[in-house]
């Protein structure tokens, strides 16, 4: 018989190289808990009509990429492809806008499913950890959540990322630019589908990757030149405070995001040593996305980072994450009177606190020794009848090498003290 393999765009996190997805996972969700953002999690599906009405049909990710499926029951529901209409949909049912005052601020940390073209860095499955701030339209939140998105990438040692920010406009002005733009791309020698994307989705156009489209692109009118007073008062506003927080960023006019509710505010972080799927997070306003979805107007802001592109990146740039070794203390027992006292003292030093492990397995004496180095542990605790009969064990420090007897009753407490200080 075959054996199984990870469907096609997938990868397992297996240790050692999983603790960096943890740590990932960890530091990026640091700040978030530190500003006074909840954690919330959804469903990994939902109805497919909160995507297609809230992540846009004419999208990429809803008309090419999502898991739709109907359940045995009828229902029409898609994996995930995304968190900001998961997390107001669930922000709307729980009635959260309504509970407290605004904005409601949230992160979370989960699994996303896009059915793309896998290749390095692009998966069908992957993780992000993400932040929405609902119900709120304050140019300091956009910049809160930019700041702390940078401060969780300093925090991992990352600095070949750059912040790509623009502003997409409201409803008022968005409108006007899109009639302007529709107007210069339908003068432009374009294949078919991209005509058709003319009429259905032209701000898309400006991100598109061959040169032969962007040489047609010169000259197009710019959304900068057509933002409201409003719009341009509020994106003055997050550039000054991200001035003012010392956070450096790029004007990037072509920057659209593939996702439709953007309004105002968007930016992208990308990491210059990824190739083609440079981008490592983004995000920005999303004003109209609650009454897309059927719920009262609430202006929200958010931004996911994905840990799958954060990890490579960390990896491109040579940086290793200063991760703890898992085990503090590994015990070596030899014969069995030793395997029921070293198991008794390891369970003790658990609940102490103290990571500890032991040799299963009823190895010999070398090859428990090796399980001990690899496990990483500081400290090996070894006992014979021998050591026992004096009531006594074997204390190991692996890093010098020094090894000495300490009372069998004193053990628990002579580790605990060492290694939890
Ligand atoms: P997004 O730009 O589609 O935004 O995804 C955010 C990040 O998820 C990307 O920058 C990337 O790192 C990661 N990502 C996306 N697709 C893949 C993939 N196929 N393989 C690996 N990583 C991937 C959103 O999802 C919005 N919900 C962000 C947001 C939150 N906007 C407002 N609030």
């Amino acid at each position: 018989m075959s054996t199984f393999q990870a469907p096609k765009g997938t990868y397992d996190l297996i240790p050692p190289n999983s603790a960096k997805y943890l740590a990932v996972r960890e530091a990026i969700a640091a700040p978030l808990k530190n500003s006074g953002y909840g954690y919330i999690e959804t469903p990994g599906f939902e109805d497919v009509a909160l995507f297609a009405r809230g992540v846009g049909e004419s999208t990429d990710i809803v008309s090419k990429e999502m898991y739709a499926f109907e359940t045995k029951g009828g229902d029409q529901l898609a994996l995930r492809p995304e968190g900001t209409a998961s997390v107001l949909r669930a922000a709307l049912e729980a009635n959260l806008h309504k509970a407290g005052s605004l904005p409601v601020k949230l992160w979370y940390s989960g699994s996303y499913y896009r059915y793309e073209r896998p290749q390095k860095g692009r998966y069908r499955h992957f993780s992000q950890v993400g932040a929405e701030a609902i119900g709120a339209e304050d140019p300091a939140l956009d910049a809160e959540l930019i700041i702390l998105a940078d401060q969780a990438y300093r925090a991992l040692g990352l600095r070949q990322f750059r912040i790509l920010l623009n502003s997409l406009g409201c409803r008022e002005c968005r409108p006007v630019y899109r009639d302007a733009l529709q107007g210069f791309l339908r003068g432009l020698d374009l294949d078919e589908d991209t005509r058709a994307r003319i009429e259905l989705n032209p701000l898309r156009i400006l991100d598109d990757k061959r040169a032969d489209v962007q040489k047609q692109l010169v000259g197009a009118p710019l959304l900068r030149d057509y933002l409201c007073e409003a719009c341009r008062t509020y994106h003055g506003e997050v550039r000054g405070l991200l001035g003012a927080a010392g956070v450096v960023y790029e004007d990037d006019e072509k920057l659209v995001r593939g996702l439709d509710y953007y309004t105002r505010t968007t930016f992208e972080f990308v990491h210059d040593g990824l190739g083609s799927q440079s981008a490592v997070g983004g995000g920005g306003r999303y004003d109209g996305l609650s009454e897309m979805i059927g719920g009262p107007a609430l202006p929200s802001v958010g931004w996911a980072l994905g840990v799958d592109r954060t990890v490579l990146a960390l990896e491109a740039e040579g940086v290793e994450l200063d991760i703890p070794a898992a085990t503090s203390v590994f015990a070596v027992p030899i014969g069995d009177e030793a395997r029921r006292v070293l198991f008794g003292v390891v369970t003790e030093l658990r609940r102490a606190g103290v990571a500890a492990d032991f040799s299963y397995g009823g190895k010999g004496l070398k090859a428990a020794m090796k399980a001990a180095n690899r496990s990483g542990a500081r400290y090996a605790i070894v006992a014979g009848e021998r050591d026992l009969a004096d009531g006594k064990v074997q204390l190991k420090d692996m890093e010098s090498g020094e090894q000495g007897p300490v009372a069998l009753d004193a053990v628990v407490e002579a580790l605990s003290s060492r290694v939890l200080g």
